[in-house]
């Protein structure tokens, strides 16, 4: 969350950014509930439709900031699409790629100016450290962030610093699986008679699976979004009831954590707003891990087996 507050504190009051709509629920919190209170202004849009973004776009707009795909709903940006525009328009362009990584997502190949990354999910990879990231390829952006990271004091300590350069070196193998796993995991969950339906950009079903395919390299990383049919009962007997799975808020290391984001990580966006989203309260996030697959679908099949 301190880098994508660094990126934030290169603006001041008066400036709008445009958001994706579909963000982590820390980062619509530190938007909506913190940096408003600076005065800065921020305007939320279905960035899977490039017009939406363009249309948002006002005299005072400073930066796009697209997330993609996005926690929990995993919608797809086409940042091509999204990246034109802010070059056009002379806006900043920054890119939270924390579900892609950079395995699968180089958004700086689409303009991206500013590239964020969680580390505390895949890039360390293992829970056991908090911290983020921001690259730039951008020299006056560096300068402007290491002053802003200076001054503010949000700096990692050397040994998170350490476990993170430990974490990239299984980076490739770790994601390779994840993907493989998760794109198992998406199937199973599809083809499942109690599952109402799957989000995943790997499946052909996803809405923006075709961008998601040119875009993304060597698959779709390990996050998967569902419904039970049972809705929100069934989802909760389900989450209780897994037992290789960890009933976990985090994501992105090699253990397979599950998550209900209405009571979770997005526990904190109002209501209204989580439903204008489409984020119901019966939505189940999973993050795949990287055990061998046939024990997550035997854990999965075990807890579904509890559930009406
Ligand atoms: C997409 C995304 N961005 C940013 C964050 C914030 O990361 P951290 O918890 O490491 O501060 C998260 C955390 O879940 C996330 O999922």
């Amino acid at each position: 969350m301190s880098a994508v507050d660094a990126i934030l504190r290169l603006f001041k009051g008066g400036d709008h950014i445009v958001s994706s709509d579909d963000v982590y629920g820390g980062v619509s919190r530190l938007f909506n509930r913190v940096l408003t209170k600076f005065g800065l202004e921020f305007t939320y849009v279905n960035s899977s439709n490039p017009d939406e973004v363009e249309t948002a776009i006002r005299p005072n707009t400073k930066m796009v900031w697209i997330e993609t795909p996005t926690n929990p709903l995993l919608k797809v940006t086409d940042l091509e699409a999204v990246g034109k525009i802010a070059k056009e328009k002379g806006l900043l362009f920054a890119v939270d790629s924390t579900f892609a990584t950079p395995y699968h997502l180089c958004p700086g190949e689409y303009g991206a100016d500013m590239v964020m990354h969680s580390t505390t999910k895949y890039l360390s990879g293992h829970n056991l450290i908090i911290g983020g990231i921001v690259l730039t390829d951008r020299k006056d952006i560096q300068e402007q962030l290491k002053f802003i990271q200076k001054s503010v004091g949000a700096v990692p300590s050397p040994f998170d610093c350490w476990l993170i350069m430990e974490g990239l070196k299984t980076l490739s193998l770790r994601m390779a699986r994840h993907s493989a796993n998760g794109m198992k995991v998406a199937e199973y969950l599809e083809a499942h008679p109690k599952v109402a339906s799957v989000t995943y950009p790997g499946l052909e079903t996803h809405p923006m699976h075709k961008v998601a395919a040119s875009q993304m390299k060597n698959g779709f990383s390990g996050m998967i979004s569902f419904e039970l049919k049972g809705g929100i009962p069934a989802a909760i007997e389900l989450m209780n009831s897994v037992q290789l799975c960890q009933l976990a808020e985090s994501l992105g290391a090699v253990e397979t954590m599950i998550t209900h984001p209405a009571t979770m990580t997005h526990a904190e966006v109002p209501e209204d707003e989580r439903r204008a989203r489409g984020l119901s309260d019966g939505l189940v996030r999973l993050s795949v891990g990287i055990e061998d697959v046939e024990d997550i679908l035997e854990d999965l099949d075990q807890a579904f087996a509890k559930v009406d």
